[in-house]
């Protein structure tokens, strides 16, 4: 087989990579090595930023997602048994994000590609990638444990296979410069059937640790829990898992959370990952595979989607006129944004949860930091700015929110 873009995984990343690639005219294969019940049924993420929507809608996948999808202007900070509300759409001259949920976003994709032909290989086994130094990188793979050996050629090779995938260690060990921290906590995330309890996201600090009610319909709510990473959801009965919610999102005065059946369980650890360069000879990293932040800054498929709007832009720019240079830059652009991504996620996981090792002055200038950033307005147009999400910096002075106006000109 052959294909201009071979791409490993059919996360956002790569499905959203497959489709702006096809909208440029540019031919790719996606090798997933789930099958597709699994992949659209996978519950993860459900926060958009605007520039992420703004480019489903633009690029024609954006219409049950402006049907579904909940459009929120503000968002709360509970401590100390208080609200208070940060206003993003005034803060942010207008900005909204949106609560979609991930494995929707995978639905709406993986059909815009299946509709107009496009190729997903689903239950590909044993991927491994070839030659990426040369001109005509390959990638291996089986159709299921029993079959032959089978090989795409293609001009470049995408590795969006997330943070577990083969492609970030192909890049050699001596070129890769990988940073990360680990943290001491992880979430236990919910899904339950009841009504909304709030009509915005509520991220609450609680000395029993952090608390965060988010919504995915009228029906059903997605609530996390602050938890110990190595804990065992076995101990998590029901009855306990609402007994420690309503702890932690209790304020003094009138509120109350809705309880209902709980329909899905988890605990995910936290950590925040980089790897630079996210690119070596024909190969380019994009989304986790590349980075991890923790959930707290809701940034994860955001920084996947802008990732894959920079390389297709610089795939799209090299194909029409052969030049090669924005591929070269590709993880620079990148990286800006993403460290930034990675320091604000960072930095609201620092201010919100219950750390093991902090003392009780710690802890006061947590509070204080809260006090500050919900009663300066300096304070609260910085997290809203990058709540919204901060634009793609192509080069100094030439920001853009995504790249759907310079693709398809409306
Ligand atoms: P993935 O979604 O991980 O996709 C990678 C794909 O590659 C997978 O389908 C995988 O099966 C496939 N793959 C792996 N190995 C191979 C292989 N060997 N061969 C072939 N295919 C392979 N982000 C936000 O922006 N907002 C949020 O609100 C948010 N909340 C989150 C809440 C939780 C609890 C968690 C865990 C994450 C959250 N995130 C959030 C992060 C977000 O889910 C991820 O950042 C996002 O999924 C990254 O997309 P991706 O395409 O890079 O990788
Ligand atoms: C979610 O709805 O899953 C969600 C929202 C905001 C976050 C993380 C997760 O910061």
């Amino acid at each position: 087989m052959r294909t201009q873009v071979g791409i490993i995984g059919a996360g956002p990343a790569g499905l959203m990579l497959s489709h702006l690639l096809h909208l440029q005219g540019i031919d790719s294969i996606i090798l997933e090595k789930r099958s597709r019940e699994e992949i659209e049924g996978t519950i993860r993420a459900g926060l958009l930023e605007q520039g992420t929507v703004d480019l489903m809608k633009k690029t024609g996948v954006g219409e049950r997602l402006m049907r579904e999808g909940h459009f929120h202007e503000g968002i709360e900070l509970r401590f100390n048994g208080q609200s208070h509300r940060v206003n993003l759409h005034d803060l942010t001259g207008g900005k909204k994000v949106t609560v979609y949920a991930q494995h929707e976003v995978i639905k709406d994709l993986v059909a815009a590609r299946l509709n107009v032909g496009g190729k997903i290989i689903f239950n590909a086994q044993e991927v491994s990638l070839h030659d990426i130094e040369t001109t005509e990188p390959k990638i291996q793979f089986h159709y299921d444990k029993d079959s032959e050996l089978q090989e795409i050629s293609c001009d470049y090779i995408a590795g969006c296979d997330g943070f577990h995938g083969p492609s970030r260690p192909s890049i050699p060990n001596s070129i890769r410069k990988e940073y990360q921290k680990i943290y001491p906590f992880g979430w236990l995330g919910i899904l339950t059937e009841a009504p909304p309890s709030a009509p915005e996201l509520i991220y609450a600090n609680h000395e029993r640790g952090f608390t965060l009610l988010s919504t995915r319909s009228p029906e059903v709510q997605r609530l996390y829990l602050q938890v110990n990473p190595n804990d065992d959801i076995t101990n998590w009965p029901d009855d306990r898992i609402w007994k420690e919610l309503h702890a932690r999102l209790e304020i003094n005065g009138e509120w109350k959370l809705t309880e209902g059946p709980i329909i899905q369980k988890n605990i995910v650890p936290m950590r925040s990952f980089v790897c630079d360069p996210m690119q070596y000879g024909r190969l380019f990293l994009a989304g986790d595979a590349a980075h991890i932040v923790p959930p707290t800054g809701a940034k994860g498929l955001n920084l996947a989607i802008a990732d894959v709007q920079v390389l297709a832009r610089a795939l799209d720019t090299y194909y029409a006129t052969g030049n090669e240079e924005l591929l070269k830059r590709y993880s620079t652009i990148c990286l800006r944004r993403v460290w930034k991504a990675e320091r604000f996620s960072w930095s609201m996981t620092a201010m919100l949860h219950r750390h093991p090792d902090h003392t009780p002055f710690e802890q006061q200038i947590q509070l204080a930091e809260l006090d500050y950033v919900t009663s300066s307005r300096a304070a609260a147009t910085t997290l809203a700015e990058n709540y919204v999400g901060l634009p793609i910096e192509w080069q100094a002075g030439e920001k853009e929110e995504t790249i759907a106006g310079f693709l398809y000109n409306e």
